[in-house]
């Protein structure tokens, strides 16, 4: 399946490839989109002890000059010292402005690959081979690179699409247990803002057939986000509602400590306490935090953390990127399937965070 990614202006548009087994002719599509030339492979150590030799000797057979920079697995490494060692790396290699880099991996190596690719000689061309669900059906499409600093979750990071994205479900097959449901927080976020038919989808099915159904899901999630990044690539507007959950979310990641709850369970966490304050407001359905919550847990993810401390989670929020001045952009998900901007005052945003 291809599902191309179309933006106006500046930006190019892409294609984002589903199919399974498509790894093992990886040489073949990035012929397609670029001329023979030297190439950074990025992945961290976990990913490539799976996938690196294939990749490599598949560009290598292509005619490409292929070379791997690994980083150890982990969000820890989304860092400014991971990002300055490889463009070091990249430098190393001799790589010009008309050679390209290569994510190979989750979310942690596509956010720096991209973030890499994005200012390394002030930019050259990049493709993202996506490896984990959540990478799959979110961080690989779109075009948000990020690194964490201590202060914040993704604080650095830039705008910046790919050349293509490549996606073989096939590979979930390696994937940690903990790691696939991470992923379907962001599957489940996407049928919450946009999509009951992808949420009559996950009813029917069981918390323990999302590899059966990885081709499906991550076709209807990846529609979900290439519609909104279609309609408002820099984050002005619509594509603001990707961020249900994320709010607090991220600011939970970073207070928890970065590497302590993964990034889908984090915003499973925010999920459920947004829409739980919401329906104490009686913003939102009566009724639907107890839906969403079930549906979460079916699939394993958490719905609380302990310990919950709001007042670090506030000042941690002081640094997301959806403040604007004293007020900040809350998505609310007012019914399945429906989501709204709720722009509120950064201390009302103290009753959202009461248990
Ligand atoms: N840019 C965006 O739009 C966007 C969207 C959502 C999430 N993110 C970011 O993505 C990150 C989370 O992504 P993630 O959950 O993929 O984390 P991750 O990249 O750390 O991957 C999770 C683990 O799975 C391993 N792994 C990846 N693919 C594998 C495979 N096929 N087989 C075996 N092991 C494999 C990795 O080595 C790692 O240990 C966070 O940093 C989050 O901020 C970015």
């Amino acid at each position: 399946m291809k599902l191309r990614v179309d933006l106006a202006g500046k930006s190019h548009s892409y294609d984002v490839l589903i199919e399974r087994g498509l790894l093992g002719s990886v040489g073949k599509w990035v012929s397609s989109l670029w001329a023979a030339q030297k190439i950074a492979v990025i992945s961290d150590d976990l990913t490539a002890s799976f996938y690196a030799e294939k990749v490599m000797s598949n560009l290598d057979k292509a005619g490409f000059d292929a070379s791997l920079f690994i980083f150890p697995s982990g969000e820890t490494s989304k860092s400014i010292a991971t990002a300055e060692a490889a463009w070091n790396f990249c430098a190393a290699q001799a790589l010009t402005r008309s050679d390209g880099i290569i994510g190979l991996g989750g979310g942690v190596v596509g956010d720096l690959a991209g973030f890499v690719a994005s200012t390394y000689l002030r930019g050259i061309h990049f493709l993202q081979i996506a490896t984990s669900l959540t990478a799959q059906v979110d961080s690989s499409i779109g075009g948000k690179t990020g690194l964490n600093a201590a202060a914040a979750k993704n604080m650095i990071g830039s705008f910046a699409q790919p050349d293509g994205v490549l996606i073989d479900p096939d590979v979930l097959a390696t994937l940690d247990e903990r790691c696939l449901r991470e992923g379907m927080g962001e599957v489940i976020k996407c049928a919450l803002i946009a999509d009951a038919e992808l949420w009559d989808k996950l009813d029917k099915m069981s918390g323990n057939d999302i590899l059966d159904n990885a081709d499906d899901l991550i076709a209807y999630a990846v529609n979900v986000k290439r519609k909104l990044v279609m309609e408002d690539e820099f984050d002005n507007g619509s594509r603001l509602l990707l961020n249900f959950g994320h709010t607090i979310g991220h600011a939970l990641e970073a207070t928890a400590g970065f590497g302590e709850l993964m990034h889908g369970e984090a915003v499973s966490i925010g999920m459920v306490q947004m829409t739980r304050a919401a329906e104490n407001k009686g913003l939102v359905k009566k009724g639907l935090t107890d839906k969403i919550s079930d549906m979460l847990h079916k699939f394993g993810l958490p719905v609380s953390y302990e310990p919950w401390e709001p007042g670090k989670i506030y000042q941690s929020l002081m640094h997301d990127k959806k403040l604007r001045g004293k007020t900040i952009q809350t998505i609310l998900v007012t019914e399945i399937g429906k989501a709204e901007i709720h722009p509120i005052e950064l201390n009302e945003m103290m009753d959202y965070l009461k248990k």
